[in-house]
């Protein structure tokens, strides 16, 4: 076969490639160590040195051209690879959007993080404290000692007895983040305690798991005064008022003394509840001076520090604010009552912008 005659043949193999491998498989057929150019190449080794010199020359030549087409073919090949992709995966920007389904913030969420920013606000700290209580945090050291009849109304979910004979148990309130407070810090302590309690009870008001919010303040001067302004700062916030009649009900818990409830006043215009005026009231939470016992068990001595704790339930405010009337429905997960009564995410409380704008 003459080089002209092997020249076309391989150019002609070249542009019939079509892709990448194809035109390897042809360079290697002809450049290769075994390849029709090297052949030649390796034949020159027999001829007189004239002859080597002109075919040398002609087959160099020849090399050169294979070797330019072939990456210009190359460059072809991904060119047009190139645009088969972009004509694949082209996305019409004009297109309607998918319609988005978006979830919402459970009201508990809600009001829970309105509670935090209010009690922010008035210089309060966030405590926490763990669901899986024991004994002591949850009922002694809050003066409940164990045959005080407050022990049977608490419904208390119990763990297995320990080979110790004692009881782990589900945190029937939040008050036992006051005794952890205390045993982990020094006055003056300012914190509320929002989170999740569990007592044996359900019906339309009362599920197993429910929310609280707990309040404590320890320092050298507190007095009920200061408490009663707190509350009444904390309720105009809340529900969103200028005025709230509160009332100051006295009342027992162990942990505090004296105690009181406190009621709000309310009235029920069409279905609705309208907070801070009217001629009815309704009680929102349980409060007073946190008992000197308490003190002692939280490791300060009450001859030198006082303060003042509250409890509220926040799944009540959260039905009270937002008018939702059974409690149940907030812990079935059901959707159609998620997206009725739910929050949009970027409906974040704040003071600034207004809590539940
Ligand atoms: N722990 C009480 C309960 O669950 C609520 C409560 C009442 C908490 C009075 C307090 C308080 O801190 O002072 O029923």
């Amino acid at each position: 076969m003459s080089l002209a005659t092997l020249e076309q043949s391989i150019l002609a193999e070249i542009d019939a490639a079509t892709d990448e491998t194809a035109l390897e498989a042809v360079r290697v057929a002809a450049l290769g160590k075994k390849g029709t150019v090297s052949e030649r190449m390796k034949a020159l080794g027999g001829m007189s040195p004239d002859e080597r010199r002109e075919a040398g020359a002609a087959l160099n030549l020849l090399k050169d051209r294979v070797t330019e087409a072939i990456t210009a073919r190359k460059t072809r090949l991904q060119d047009i690879a190139l645009d088969a992709r972009l004509a694949a995966e082209k996305i019409d920007v004009t297109l309607p959007a998918r319609p988005q389904t978006s979830g919402t913030v459970h009201p508990v969420s809600q009001v829970w993080e309105e509670v935090v920013q209010i009690f922010g606000d008035l210089g309060f700290a966030v405590a926490e404290g763990p669901h899986i209580e024991d004994d002591f945090h949850n009922f002694d050291a809050l003066n409940i000692p164990p045959e005080h009849p407050a022990r049977q109304e608490h419904d208390t979910f119990f763990f297995h007895e320990k080979p110790d004979g004692s009881r782990m148990l589900l945190r029937t309130h939040t008050s036992p983040v006051q005794i952890r407070t205390m045993l982990a810090s020094k006055p003056p302590i300012r914190i509320i305690a929002p989170g999740r309690t569990f007592r044996c009870d359900s019906d339309m008001t009362h599920t197993p798991m429910f929310n609280q919010v707990e309040g404590l303040v320890i320092d050298e001067t507190t007095t009920l005064a200061n408490l009663k302004w707190i509350l009444a700062e904390f309720c105009k916030a809340f529900f969103e008022v200028d005025d709230v009649k509160m009332r100051f009900r006295a009342s027992h818990f162990p942990f505090t003394e004296p105690s009181m409830e406190v009621d709000i006043q309310y009235s029920r215009e069409g279905g609705q509840l309208k907070i801070g005026t009217g001629d009815k009231w309704l009680e929102i939470l349980g409060s007073g001076m946190v008992h000197p016992n308490v003190i002692r068990a939280g490791g300060m001595d009450p001859e030198r520090v006082q303060g003042w704790a509250f409890g509220v339930g926040l799944d009540r405010i959260a039905m009270l604010k937002y008018g939702i009337p059974d409690l149940r429905a907030f812990f079935e997960a059901d959707l159609r009552w998620l997206r009725h009564y739910g929050f949009k995410a970027l409906q974040v409380p704040t003071l600034a912008g207004g809590l539940s704008q």
